[in-house]
């Protein structure tokens, strides 16, 4: 039998530049590759598995509806469809509709598409989006991430996309023009390296926002639904005062079943009605979006958060894991920035000088494998930094582990890892 590796080589895509692993099986935080190396895993699927992995409540549920129905496309209706998409609403306290799809970056194309619906009647189009956001790699994805590298070779890009620094109002305030329609971000950016947009900033756009006639779009696709400890990313950084016009949902929506969503808010800005009901039949649809299993998944993940107070936990939890990180004072790290249980850990610009390796690769996927070789599976973002996303009932005995291994391989790196 061909090896998976060699089956990867010849007929799967070479677009990911893939860890030299291959996972059999998973459960809690925990997952085994097809040699039967045990991992503990905190990147969940990049922040996907939010109840960690082969969750029996999810398990139930997906098989469950799957006996009884998959999928019928959005031709009809489906319950499931319709109870999740009233929890999510009732969950975010903000009254307004969603729209289903199935992933992150076609749920990002949902808020761009209803931010051009909503400018088409005064001809603007141009959304201002911030330096090292990551939005998805569709062409409306790619255009809107302010990162040279995932653009390069795919030009000519849609057109109406303004890149702006973080953090910085006077900036937004003079790139506001005749055209500008929209400002979209991450409250906190996770792949460009978990940084968080500051209150006042938030506020300040909200403001903006609300003096020129423009929606405020929030892309929670990493930190959404719980990740922060908050089942709205934006409500950890700022708690009052700020209220979307948009979100876009994924990742941590269903367990690692492939869903999708994004949310407008019911607020008339126009003539033309609500906004929430600006994208009318015919104007925007999927196939598979919502379906009545992606769906069910979805509820189960809802429900468990609830039961057991998971938002607490992800707070106390992230607040140890950061407290314990901050406490390493190793000479490698220069700084841990945290909401929740989405923490990132930066290392200096010379880590790989200071541990003597020669690997070509930046710093954090260098960190990343020499992790991985010693049994913990991280997640790079940006040049420097690494991501901790583990599951929302992460237990402590869990993070002190990981922490463990952590900081065996920061006092004696191994040179070289497996992937170098
Ligand atoms: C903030 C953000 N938006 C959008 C996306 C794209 O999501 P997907 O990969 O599901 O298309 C990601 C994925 O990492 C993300 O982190």
């Amino acid at each position: 039998m061909t090896d998976t590796r060699s089956l990867y080589d010849q007929y799967v895509m070479p677009t990911y530049g893939r860890f030299d692993l291959t996972i059999e099986r998973g459960a809690g935080c925990r997952v085994w590759t097809d040699e039967g190396r045990e991992l503990v895993d905190f990147g969940a699927g990049i922040a996907v598995c939010s109840l960690g992995h082969a969750h029996p409540r999810v398990t139930k549920a997906v098989a469950e509806q799957a006996g009884q129905l998959v999928h019928t496309s959005n031709l009809y209706r489906t319950r499931q469809q319709a109870v999740l998409a009233e929890r999510l609403v009732r969950l975010i306290e903000l009254d307004g509709k969603v729209f289903f799809c199935n992933s992150g970056a076609e749920a990002n194309e949902g808020l761009i598409k209803l931010a051009r619906k909503f400018g088409s009647t005064t001809g603007r189009y141009e959304i201002l989006t911030f330096q090292n956001s990551f939005h998805g790699r569709t062409m409306a994805g790619i255009s809107a991430t302010a990162q040279e590298k995932v653009k390069t070779g795919f030009a000519p890009l849609l057109e109406g996309f303004a890149h702006l620094p973080n953090n910085d109002l006077p900036a937004v305030r003079a790139a506001i023009g005749p055209k500008t329609v929209a400002i979209l971000l991450e409250p906190i950016q996770g792949e460009g390296g978990i940084h968080l947009a500051t209150p006042e900033f938030l506020l300040g756009l909200r403001e903006i926002c609300d003096a020129n006639h423009l929606l405020l779009l929030f892309d929670e696709v990493q930190c959404g639904l719980g990740r922060t400890g908050d089942w709205r990313g934006w409500k950890s950084i700022a708690p009052e005062g700020v209220e979307p016009d948009g979100i876009s949902w994924a990742k941590g929506i269903a367990n690692g079943f492939p869903l999708g969503g994004f949310w407008a808010r019911h607020r008339t800005l126009d003539d033309r009605g609500p906004l929430c009901n600006l994208l009318g039949p015919g104007t925007h649809g999927t196939t598979y979006g919502g379906n009545s299993v992606a769906c069910a998944a979805g509820l189960a993940v809802l429900d468990e958060i609830e039961e057991k107070d998971l938002l607490a936990h992800a707070r106390e939890s992230g607040a140890y894991f950061a407290g314990v990180l901050r406490a390493l004072e190793s000479p490698l790290i220069t700084e841990v920035r945290a909401l929740g249980l989405m923490i990132g850990l930066e290392v200096v610009a010379d880590f790989k000088d200071r541990i003597g390796s020669t690997d070509s690769r930046p710093p954090s996927l260098v960190l990343t494998s020499l992790l991985m070789d010693a049994g913990l599976l991280v997640i790079p973002a940006g040049e420097k930094t690494i991501r901790f996303l583990p599951p929302l009932n992460i237990e402590r005995a869990d993070i002190d582990a990981a922490v463990a291994i952590l900081r065996s391989v920061l006092a004696s790196p191994p040179l070289k890892s497996s992937s170098s």
